[in-house]
């Protein structure tokens, strides 16, 4: 609250009668009025703690109504239950409190609903690709991020056949270990003796195993115990090395991410560096998947990155009579996947070639591609690749490209 006031100053003379305010009138008050852009540019300062734009920008300020001093917001959050809810509010209240002509603030908070919600996530995420440290890997690259709420799902086996399969279909494929200390992919693709090599520019070169560039701790280390030593390390720097001193070809359409178990720094340090990231959740059909879910949801909000789809992995055993065992139970992959709202993307049975394609370093789907883990792997391949097709198919030029093909074919017809 401010008042401009005329008043004399208590020092010097007194001034002459009828010179200045009379001695019965009160001193002359007038009240600086607060306008709705006065308020809104406040507002701008505050700033979404972890969305990183302020709160006009993201489309939360939904109504500012003035009535002389007191001011009304509506403000919307992503959801209901947001954690920073307490914090928004109290930077939004002393914001607005120190500013002159505002003497009572109210604010009203609620949540968005899906589509504005989906609109500020897409902001947020711009907003992270503007911001994004540099890094060796081209922005066009689709990258793809396999992670869990648990360990031993699958996740490494998934990477890695999932990157085979992708680069079958013909894309330029890169795998990044980022399982830093509990690396298992170069054992899954039989390189475990190879070590990566650094140009006189200092910038290590991928390994090309099996027609994929693959970045591993196990492909640096020596022995397990120097691997030990990698624990010593922050996590995050060693994913940032890996990102900034590798010399990643220019154009890989797609790096594929095997990440560690649970939801940590790791994840949060890749959505920093790697704003372009999209999760693929690998679940068992463990109907108690919902904890693993509430996580990896949690995990994906603060980091803003998108959620591709779910795949179900070890979705029962069935035997070559084609009985069928459901050993790990199921439905919890459909019932992820509803609960985040994206497509399931695949569910890859219990296969003993898995388990020999893993020690033997032979992935299933090259090994044994008629196998039923390798064909329902090949398949998830194919509907990862259609969700997030290579960006490179979507510059003008290979529009132009296809539009041409597809008008030579109507003339051919
Ligand atoms: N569909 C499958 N059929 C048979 N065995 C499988 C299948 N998927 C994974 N496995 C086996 O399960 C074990 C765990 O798999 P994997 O190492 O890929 O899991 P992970 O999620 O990467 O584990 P961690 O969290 O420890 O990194 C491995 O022995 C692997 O061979
Ligand atoms: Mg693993």
């Amino acid at each position: 609250m401010q008042y401009t006031a005329q008043l004399w100053p208590c020092w010097g003379p007194l001034p002459e009668p009828g010179s200045g305010p009379t001695d019965t009138a009160a001193p002359t008050i007038r009240r600086t009025m607060v306008t709705h852009n006065d308020i809104e540019s406040a507002l701008r300062r505050v700033i979404d703690p972890e969305l990183g734009s302020d709160i006009v920008d993201l489309g939360m300020v939904k109504g500012i109504q003035i009535d002389g001093g007191s001011v009304t917001l509506t403000i919307a959050l992503t959801i209901a239950a947001c954690p920073m809810r307490d914090q928004i509010e109290s930077d939004v209240v002393r914001k607005l409190e120190a500013m002159p002509g505002v003497e009572a603030v109210r604010v009203e908070i609620g949540a968005m609903d899906d589509a504005e919600r989906a609109a500020v996530m897409s902001q947020a995420r711009r907003h992270a690709r503007e911001n994004a440290e540099p890094t060796m890997i081209n922005p066009l690259t689709r990258v793809i991020a396999v992670s869990s709420g648990k360990g031993g799902v699958g996740k490494s086996t998934l990477s890695v056949n999932l990157a085979a399969a992708i680069a079958d279909q013909g894309h330029s494929v890169g795998l990044l270990d980022a399982d830093i200390w509990g690396f298992s992919i170069p054992r899954m693709l039989g390189a475990a003796d190879l070590r990566l090599s650094a140009d006189e520019t200092r910038k290590i070169h991928p390994a090309l195993v099996a027609g994929i560039h693959l970045v591993s701790t196990g492909l640096i280390v020596t022995d397990e115990d120097t691997a030990l030593m990698w624990r010593g390390l922050m996590l995050s720097k060693a994913l940032e090395q890996f990102l900034r001193d590798v010399a990643w070809p220019r154009d890989l359409d797609y790096l594929v991410l095997d990440m560690p178990p649970g939801t940590g720094d790791i994840q949060m340090a890749l959505a920093r560096l790697l704003p372009q990231a999209e999760l693929v959740v690998v679940t068992t059909p463990q109907k108690a998947a919902q904890k693993v879910a509430a996580r990896v949801a949690d995990m994906a909000r603060r980091s803003f990155m998108p959620i591709v789809g779910v795949i179900e992995n070890m979705s029962g055993f069935t035997t070559d009579e084609g009985k069928h065992y459901a050993l790990f139970g199921q439905g919890g992959g459909q019932e992820l996947a509803d609960d985040l709202g994206v497509p399931l993307v695949g569910r890859i049975p219990l296969d003993p070639y898995v388990v020999e394609g893993g020690d033997s370093g032979a992935p299933a789907v090259r090994a044994h591609p008629s196998g039923p883990a390798a064909t329902a792997m090949t398949l998830a391949a194919k509907e990862l690749t259609e969700l997030v097709p290579p960006a490179q198919d979507e510059t003008c030029t290979s529009r132009i490209a296809v539009l041409a093909e597809q008008l030579a074919a109507m003339a051919g017809d």
